[in-house]
């Protein structure tokens, strides 16, 4: 029996430093060393030694196999060590070579959209403000007269938090409660930029978040035809002298009278194509006189003050400048669309 396990000792060995692969290490160990390995096998064995003959196997039984398992240890990290040699000389990095140029940033398309919308706005002496995105429902709808349940509030699907009362806005309409309870009894001429929030299936033209910039006038004698006026003259900067424009009632809760503002279409000049599904009009935002509930709760008399307010959307009016056909562009991070606007 002595004899049985140094030759399986020797076979062992020698099968262990043939082996390459960390398949055959494995297959090595079970064969070997395993639960139905040969040690076991010699082992089990045992009682058919004389009971004098049985320390001395038992003993070299164990010699054998700590000595097997040292080499099997051996050969493992040596095969490991050996493995990440030949990745290191594989992966090996040539530090002199040039780096990939890294190109100089530049503004984004909405941010560049955004800052024509100030310029326009701040040369007809309206001041940029800034207002929270988490707002009240108290802001978002009641006091833009939608009070709980009211249908007009179907037009906004909300984004609510886990705090009762507590949304990411869905338009940059509240702001105007903000200013107007910050400024009364001051006249005002403001817009509001930011981004806005809404529960809506994505499209080629609709995002689940998006900038508005939204723009409210409060003075003693504002009229229709100062928001037309102030309008007409926005878009004609915006998208150039020769466009048509046009008034088209509508309907906000928090607006009387209510409007959007459409432009002859921009691809089809007017004459009917996909984009302005045949129309000749594109919708570039929604507007109105403020309504006297909205003025009363900003803390102006109605009966002495008046007001106009708008809201636009920056990207929708980005597509049509640049003529992008896909609002989910925008917030996509392909450099390969981002860079067409350096
Ligand atoms: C409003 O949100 C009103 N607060 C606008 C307003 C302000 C009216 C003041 C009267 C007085 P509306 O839901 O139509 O209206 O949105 C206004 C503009 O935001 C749209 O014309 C469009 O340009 C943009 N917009 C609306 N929804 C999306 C969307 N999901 N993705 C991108 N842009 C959008």
């Amino acid at each position: 029996m002595l004899d049985q396990l140094h030759e399986m000792e020797t076979k062992a060995l020698a099968e262990l430093a043939a082996s390459q692969t960390e398949a055959a290490l494995e297959q090595w160990h079970v064969a070997f060393l395993g639960r139905k390995g040969a040690l076991t096998e010699l082992l089990r064995g045992i009682g058919r030694l004389s009971a004098q003959e049985r320390p001395a196997f038992g003993q070299e039984a164990n010699r054998v196999k700590v000595a097997l398992e040292q080499a099997y240890e051996q050969r493992a990290v040596a095969m490991r060590q050996a493995a990440s040699q030949l990745q290191l000389a594989r992966e090996q990095v040539d530090v002199t070579l040039p780096g990939r140029p890294v190109g100089p940033g530049h503004e984004h398309v909405s941010t560049r959209t955004l800052r024509e919308i100030y310029d326009i706005f701040a040369a007809m002496g309206f001041q940029v403000v800034e207002a929270p995105e988490v707002e009240t429902d108290i802001n978002n709808f009641q006091l833009l007269n939608m009070p709980p349940h009211h249908p007009a509030r179907d037009m906004w699907n909300t984004f609510h938090t886990t705090r009762e009362g507590l949304l990411l806005r869905t338009h940059t309409s509240p702001g105007q409660i903000r200013v107007m309870r910050e400024r009364c009894p001051e006249p005002i001429r403001v817009i509001l930029p930011g981004k806005c929030y809404r529960y809506e299936q994505v499209t080629a033209r609709h995002e689940s978040m998006f900038y508005q910039v939204e723009g409210l006038a409060v003075g003693e004698r504002l009229t229709m035809g100062d928001l037309k006026g102030t309008l007409i003259s926005f878009s004609r900067q915006m998208f150039g002298p020769e466009r048509k424009v046009r008034f088209r009632a509508s309907y906000f809760p928090f607006t009387e009278p209510s409007a959007e503002v459409d432009i002859d279409c921009v691809l089809c000049g007017g004459k009917g194509c996909r984009v302005c599904k045949n129309s000749g009009w594109l919708e570039i935002l929604g507007c109105g006189m403020v309504h006297p509930n909205v003025l009363r709760n900003g803390g102006y008399d109605p009966a002495h003050y008046t007001g106009f307010a708008f809201g636009m959307g920056p990207e929708r009016i980005a597509m049509l400048k640049y003529g992008i056909d896909d609002i989910r562009y925008f917030f996509a991070n392909d450099l390969r669309f981002l860079q067409q606007f350096v």
